[in-house]
Order: C-alpha cells, then sequence, then structure tokens
C-alpha cells in the first residue's frame, strides 16, 4: 500500500478548503439570496448561522476525516461501523448529483466570458434577459461548455491532492480575492451605489422570519460545502499536527468574507442602475450583463467577473470529484486517475438531462413542478445535505465524541476553547435546527 497523500502545508490545506467552500453558492447565489430576503437582516442572520452551526459541522468533517484517514465511506467504517458507513455513501451519492448540475451552471460561466469578450451581451435587461433565456435553451452549446469544465475539473484531479488540487488553489484563490476587490473597487464607486450599500449593510430585523431562516441555514450548509463529506475527503489529506479548530475558523472566515464581499460587487451595481435586487437567479446572468454595458470599461470589468466566477467553481467542483475518486481508491482499490475519468465521464453524462430541462426539455416534470435540474438541486441541497449535516453531527457529538475531543486536540496536546460549545451544538443544537429545515423544507 503505497502512503496516503498528504497536504503540502497548512496553508496549501486552508486555501483548498476554502477553494472548496467558496463557490458559485457565494458569487452567484448569496447576492440574490440577500437580494430577496432583505438584505441585511439576512446577512446577519447567515453570519450566526455560519458561525455556530455551521463551522461545528465542519469541524466535526475535519476530525472524522483525520482520525480515519479515509474517504467519507471508509471514514465511518473505520469510526465505527454499522449502518454508519452509509452516511459517506449518501455524500457519495450526493457528489454525484451536485457535480452534475453545477457543473452546467458553471458552464454558462464560460460561456459568459466568450460572449463578454466578444461583445455580444449588448441591450437592457430585457434583450439581456431573452439573450440568456435563449442561450441555456439551446440543446447544443451550454453541454459542450458543461463539457468543457468537467474536462477542466478533471484535470485538476487528474494532477492529485498535492500536485493539482493544492497547487491550483494556492494560485486561483488569491487571483480570486484580487480580481474581487478590483471588482468592488468599481462598483461602489458609482454613482448612486450608497443605497446598495445601505440596503445589505444596514439590517431591518422586523424582516427575519420562518422562510429567510430556512433559507439562511441552507445557504450557510452549501456554502460552507458540508454535509457530503467533502470535508471529510479532505480533512483525510491532513496529517496529525494541524490544528482542526483554527483551520474550520479560517476556512470558515474567508468563506463567509468572499460572500459578503460577493454582496458589496453586486447589491451596489444593481442599485445604481435602478435594478430590482430581488430579480432572483438572473441577476448574475442578466442584470450584472445589463450593468457592465453601462458602466465605463464595463466589457473588461464583465471578463474579469466571469472569469472569477469560473474560477471560484472550478475549486469548487474538484471538491465535489475528491470524495468520489478516494471512495473507489480507498475502498476499491480502483486506480485514481481512471477513476478521475470515468467519474467525470458519468457526471458529465448525467448534466446533459440538467441542461436540457431548462430548454427543450423544459416541459418535463420530476419532482412536483420541477424539472430536472432544480430536481437533482432539490434532492441533494434539500434532502441529502440537511441529513447529512443531521448524522455528522449525531455521530461526532453521540457515537465517537470521545474519539473526537481526542483528535481536535491533537491528543491533549493542543488546547481547544470551544470544546463544550462545539460537542453542545453537534448534540443538540445542529440536530434539531437542521431536522427543522428538512421538515419545513419538504
Ligand atoms: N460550496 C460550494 C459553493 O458555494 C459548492 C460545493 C462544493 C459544495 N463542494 C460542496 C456544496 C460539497 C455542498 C457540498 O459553490
Amino acid at each position: 500500500m503505497i502512503a496516503r497523500e498528504q497536504w503540502g502545508s497548512r496553508l496549501g490545506f486552508v486555501l483548498a478548503a476554502a477553494g472548496s467552500a467558496v463557490g458559485l453558492g457565494n458569487i452567484w447565489k448569496f447576492p440574490y439570496m440577500a437580494g430577496q430576503n432583505g438584505g441585511g437582516a439576512f446577512l446577519i442572520l447567515y453570519l450566526v448561522l455560519v458561525f455556530t452551526i455551521g463551522i461545528s459541522v465542519m469541524l466535526a468533517e475535519f476530525a472524522i476525516g483525520r482520525a480515519a484517514q479515509r474517504d467519507p465511506v471508509g471514514a465511518f467504517a473505520v469510526l465505527k461501523g454499522k449502518l454508519w458507513p452509509l452516511v459517506g455513501g449518501m455524500g457519495i451519492l450526493a457528489g454525484f448529483i451536485i457535480l452534475s448540475f453545477y457543473s452546467v451552471v458553471a458552464g454558462w460561466t464560460i460561456a459568459y466570458i466568450i460572449k463578454m469578450a466578444t461583445g455580444s451581451l449588448v441591450g437592457d435587461a430585457e434583450a439581456l434577459g431573452a439573450a440568456f433565456g435563449g442561450f441555456i435553451a439551446d440543446p447544443v452549446q451550454p453541454i459542450l461548455y458543461h463539457a468543457l469544465f468537467m474536462g477542466l475539473t478533471v484535470a485538476v484531479v487528474l494532477g492529485g491532492v498535492h500536485g493539482g488540487i493544492e497547487r491550483a488553489c494556492k494560485v486561483l484563490m488569491p487571483m480570486l480575492f484580487v480580481l474581487l476587490l478590483v471588482l468592488i473597487g468599481r462598483a461602489i464607486t458609482l454613482p448612486g451605489a450608497e443605497k446598495g450599500l445601505e440596503f445589505f449593510l444596514s439590517p431591518d430585523f422586523s424582516k427575519i422570519n420562518g422562510d429567510m431562516l430556512n433559507g439562511a441555514l441552507s445557504q450557510a450548509f452549501f456554502s460552507l460545502s458540508i454535509g457530503m463529506g467533502a470535508m471529510i475527503t479532505y480533512g483525510s489529506y491532513l496529517n496529525k499536527k494541524e490544528n482542526l479548530g483554527k483551520s474550520a475558523l479560517w476556512v470558515s472566515s474567508l468563506d463567509s468574507t468572499v460572500a459578503v464581499l460577493a454582496g458589496l460587487l453586486i447589491l451596489p451595481a444593481v442599485f445604481a442602475f435602478g435594478f430590482d435586487p430581488a430579480a432572483g437567479p438572473g441577476l448574475t446572468f442578466i442584470t450584472l450583463p445589463a450593468v457592465f454595458a453601462q458602466m465605463p470599461a464595463g466589457t473588461f470589468f464583465g471578463i474579469l467577473f466571469f472569469v472569477l466566477l469560473t474560477v471560484a467553481a472550478l475549486t469548487s467542483a474538484v471538491s465535489l470529484l475528491q470524495p468520489i475518486i478516494a471512495y473507489f481508491s480507498d475502498e476499491w482499490n480502483w486506480n485514481a486517475k481512471a477513476t478521475a475519468v470515468i467519474a467525470g465521464l458519468v457526471i458529465f453524462l448525467l448534466g446533459i438531462p440538467s441542461s436540457l430541462s431548462v430548454g427543450i426539455w423544459s416541459d418535463i416534470h420530476f419532482i412536483g413542478e420541477k424539472g430536472f435540474l432544480d430536481s437533482m438541486d432539490y434532492i441533494a441541497s434539500n434532502i441529502l445535505l440537511p441529513v447529512g449535516g443531521i448524522l455528522i453531527s449525531i455521530f461526532v457529538g453521540w457515537v465517537v465524541a470521545d474519539k473526537m475531543k481526542d483528535e481536535v486536540t491533537n491528543s491533549g496536546e493542543k488546547p481547544f476553547p470551544f470544546m463544550t460549545a462545539w460537542l453542545f451544538i453537534c448534540r443538540f443544537v445542529a440536530p434539531v435546527a437542521v431536522a427543522w429545515i428538512l421538515v419545513t423544507g419538504l
């Protein structure tokens, strides 16, 4: 047996995990969720949930992964056995499902780099809406971009954990921060941007309601990449010296920082040009190009924006593929490179109906009124991730708590001042709160 791969450095691990967390969820979804849910109040609620429940589940995943040094299925088998490996199995399934539609949306972002660059994104919001609708409904082009994005994801993963994922994230994550800051500099100096800043930064707590809470908690799970074992997998490549609590704090902080920065980028621009912040999923692909079309040097900033979105999506996509690779190589001794290619192909095929479902197959419904893409998203985000999150918390809080206490303190060598709070959240708060999302979401 060859030695298990390891991250090259603490910074490399934190950037890879932050790369996983920071993605379409932060830059595309968070601003429109905040826009739809009253701005500032949503932001505060979101941050509170991230730094209580979210960070605790992330730490639980890191601890499980590092203790077991195995893929999500094997990790539960090593630590306890019985039916627990099924939690890991659910996570592997979620990886296939999420990546299949994530890659379709990421494909749109690549297409938009090219559309920006070739000057085909012109006109008002209505014209751009029609252009977006026309593009995603095309039966061929979006699938080719989806193939391209999956190809890139497989290529990074083929390089291995250290040489591929870590190396890519160490270049791409700092680049993402710089791009984001440049764009924010542009957005907040637009005349009229203050209204957007005020909407986003001054909370009106009377707006808090059940739907908002529900949205904020499921967004926190998706954004932090927790509930399916991606962080178990990343934790499994860690050595026994790293401080897990600090790493979880870093990753959660970087992730929320990017979400806040994305809000600071998008909402001021939307307000400055008098668009509706509650425009929903179209905010990124319709409203923003309209904003870029009207602003000085808009093409340049527009290209920069879609490059940023693609980069963020790529470092997240590799974290959805890697648990699958780890599973087949750890449990079935499959060759990691062959697995990456085969899994990439399967996910590509699974993504095709998602892509078609927003076009020629838009009349075919799966779950309720939902088409294939929305149904996949629903199964993963509203069922598999929350159920996974509940079971992971219960596992750490109740089943293997002693082992996990040992793990987060590096066998007593590193003090972990939040032990009581962490275990309390894993035992009671997270299972109850997440069960509530699950039930109200269904
Ligand atoms: N967190 C990523 C985003 O915000 C998406 C993602 C990557 C993810 N890996 C995950 C979501 C694992 C859930 C589980 O775009």
